[in-house]
């Protein structure tokens, strides 16, 4: 990740967030960000480094939950020589090499007793020692911890300890889902299309109309990072410069996705729309063929697509594989 990527927030509910960790920001109070998977954690945690005082020390972020056990203290930690088998030279751990910068602990709910229990020591004392070590170092800090579980239901169930997480849990800042935030989805959706088109010198491209609708109405359960790989699959698959809704991944786009919105209901002639659209693309737009399944005739069908503004063809010829699944997010 670039530093100081563009933070897009444009609804209410993620300005809010953003005056929180703006607050934040410049003191070395430790953050836990929580939120569910691609909200926009890992990017917040560097918006918080970037805007610190520690902006040009080190940011190391470490995977707790990617990481076996003894792995993972050797890596946060560090070892001296000989501290186990195989330890033939000293190794420098995170805590030490993000010195004077930001340590991110993602997924830090995956963080074993034992390391929970040191890291708690490295807290209190603010200084660390290598595994198989003697001499404490002085740690100038500051610790971001990141997760998409509850940790405080994580405390209750006695699978973190709850020291640690009151040492941890200074200022929390929740990273919204993005379809609690509607308005943050088409400029984010503009925002991932002026980036791909640089990256793949394509000329800038556009939503239509009613591609912004459908995604303003869609849950999004995989959030920000669903959003941003349909913009990559409809940025490949069109051929022109606008993206219509065929050129959306279909399960945004299905009559079954709109009845499946958890509060904003389809009326019938969302419904009808989109199954009309989903049969039109599931049969390469053959008319005949998507009027027989909808049981109606061809006539009737050339109506519909009139009423709706649904186009007698994809909007753009497609390159070959529009029809495809793509790369799920
Ligand atoms: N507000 C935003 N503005 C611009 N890009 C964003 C924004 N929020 C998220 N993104 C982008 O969406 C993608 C997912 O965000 P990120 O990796 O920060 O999510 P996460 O919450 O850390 O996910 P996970 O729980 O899976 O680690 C990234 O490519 C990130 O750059
Ligand atoms: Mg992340």
């Amino acid at each position: 990740m670039d530093a100081l990527e563009l933070f897009i927030c444009a609804s209410p509910e993620l300005q809010a967030l953003l005056r929180d960790a703006a607050r934040v920001a410049p003191t070395d109070a430790t953050v836990v960000i929580t939120g569910e998977s691609g909200t926009g954690k890992s990017l917040l945690a560097h918006w918080l480094h970037d805007h610190s005082r520690r902006a040009a020390g080190p940011f190391v972020v470490i995977d707790c939950g990617a990481l076996p056990e003894t792995l993972l203290e050797a890596e946060l930690f560090g070892f001296e020589r000989g501290a186990f088998t195989g330890a033939s030279a000293a190794k420098v751990g995170r805590l030490e090499a993000a010195q004077r910068g930001t340590l991110v602990l993602d997924e830090v709910a995956a963080l074993s007793p034992s390391a929970q229990a040191k890291l708690l020591r490295v807290i209190e004392e603010r200084r660390v020692m290598r595994l198989g070590g003697t001499r404490p170092t002085k740690l100038d800090v500051r610790l971001i911890a990141v997760t998409n579980l509850d940790l405080a239901g994580a405390v209750a169930r006695q699978a973190f300890r709850a020291d640690l997480f009151h040492r941890l849990n200074v200022v929390t800042l929740e990273a919204p889902p993005l379809r609690a935030r509607p308005g943050d989805i088409a400029p984010l959706a503009r925002h991932f299309l002026t980036q791909i088109a640089a990256r793949h010198q394509l000329p800038l491209l556009t939503l239509a109309p009613e591609t912004a609708r459908i995604l303003e109405r869609y849950d999004f359960p995989g959030n920000v990072r669903e959003l941003r790989h349909a913009m990559e699959r409809a940025a490949l698959t069109t051929g022109g410069k606008v993206i219509h809704p065929e050129h959306l991944p279909p399960r945004l786009t299905s009559a079954a996705t709109l009845m499946r919105h958890p509060t904003r209901k389809p009326t019938l002639a969302e419904l009808e729309t989109a199954y009309v659209r989903e049969i039109l693309q599931q049969v390469g737009w053959r008319k005949a063929e998507a009027a027989r399944i909808l049981g109606i005739s061809r006539k009737n069908l050339y109506e519909k697509l009139r009423a709706y503004g649904i186009p007698y063809r994809p909007s753009d010829p497609p390159d070959g594989n529009a029809s495809d699944s793509g790369p799920s997010a």
